[in-house]
């Protein structure tokens, strides 16, 4: 086919790897095809205020092992403007554009969704440190996360044990336990507790106390931001909603904390690793996936496969429905948690 002139944003939480999709990408189109790309800054809000650059090969240099995205993102929703899609269309016709690839999450892969379905032609490209998009296998960014999570574990046991200190670890995930669940599996952690399951604390401190039974002083809980108590218990959001209409979640780990200390008597502390798990350099897996994404998706444009996201599945790359691979976030399954429950405590 011949040359295409397609726009690139990246949106939603940012992610290590998106440089990565956004390096391999230009290169594929520029060198391979004679395209032209624009970068639209700052995700949906660059394409809804029309706030691009041309992305050349040099522009593109040495940004493969930064964390971050060279363009910027935000957590705008066209989808949620009443003339969205029009902005979309008239920012689209006015660079001449043969459509735009997208690199997000649930939200920023929701509105490219919607607005494939108003006749814009979009191709995603699946992102989120949290593992927790349909259709895909695994995510890139979550390959780090779980790096930096447990790294983090191994350094707090050794000073909880030195300290006969219970420590919480408080990790990112509002929906789907994927990192809590791996990292504390990777960090031999004695309690995980993940958004899918609401916990019993009454379990947990059993858990803990067993231990020490056992002479083991310290213990290890790793919780999912999004993890809940059974009943509602203890609060944990701020109130604040963000304008995809998610709470701002935080506060499980101090609330385990007051909680496990008042119920056991041993001292407890909580560390919450926040964006620390989203920022610097991705590994060599999330490098490698993400570039194979950025090059699938513009084969996927030359294919004028409009309306589709691209996909690992087991080890091979290929474009499934936009719409597909929105429907559904991709939860921890119960079965899966309740099979590690022999390493807790
Ligand atoms: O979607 C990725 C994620 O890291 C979630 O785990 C977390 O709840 C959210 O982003 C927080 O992002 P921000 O602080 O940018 O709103």
């Amino acid at each position: 086919m011949s040359a295409m002139r397609l726009g690139l944003l990246t949106g939603g939480g940012d992610c290590p790897g998106l440089n990565a999709v956004i390096r391999a990408a230009v290169r594929k189109g520029i060198d391979e095809h004679g395209d032209q790309l624009i970068g639209f800054r700052n995700g949906w809000r660059g394409v809804l205020e029309d706030f691009q650059e041309e992305l050349t090969i040099e522009s593109v240099r040495g940004i493969l092992p930064r964390g971050g995205t060279i363009l910027g993102s935000s957590r705008t929703n066209p989808a949620r403007r009443p003339d969205g899609t029009a902005t979309v269309r008239a920012c689209l016709e006015r660079h001449r554009l043969d459509g735009l690839i997208a690199i997000g999450g649930e939200d920023t892969l929701g509105a490219a969704s919607q607005l494939s379905l108003d006749g814009i032609n979009v191709i995603g490209v699946p992102k989120t440190i949290d593992n927790d998009l349909g259709a895909t296998d695994q995510t890139f960014g979550f390959d780090t996360a779980l790096q930096v999570a447990s790294d983090a574990i191994d350094r707090l046991h050794t000073t909880a044990e030195s300290h006969h200190r219970i420590l919480v670890v408080e990790v990112m995930g509002r929906n789907a336990g994927w990192i809590a669940l791996h990292s504390g599996l990777a960090g031999g952690a004695d309690v995980i507790l993940i958004p899918e399951i609401p916990f019993d604390i009454d379990e947990v401190c059993r858990l803990i106390g067993r231990r020490h039974g056992r002479g083991r002083y310290f213990s290890i809980v790793v919780a999912a931001e999004g993890a809940m108590p059974i009943a509602g218990t203890m609060s944990v959001a701020t109130g604040e909603l963000d304008e995809f209409g998610h709470p701002r979640l935080g506060g499980i780990g101090q609330a385990l904390e007051r909680e496990i200390e008042s119920r056991t008597g041993y001292e407890t502390r909580a560390t919450v690793l926040g964006h620390v798990q989203r920022g610097g350099t991705p590994t060599a897996f999330d490098r490698v996936l993400a570039t194979r994404l950025g090059l699938a998706a513009v084969d996927a444009a030359h294919a004028g496969e409009w309306g589709t996201m691209i996909a690992l599945h087991a080890t091979e790359i290929e474009p499934v429905r936009l719409a597909d691979a929105v429907a559904e976030v991709r939860r921890v399954p119960v079965a899966e948690y309740e099979r590690y429950g022999v390493l807790f405590g």
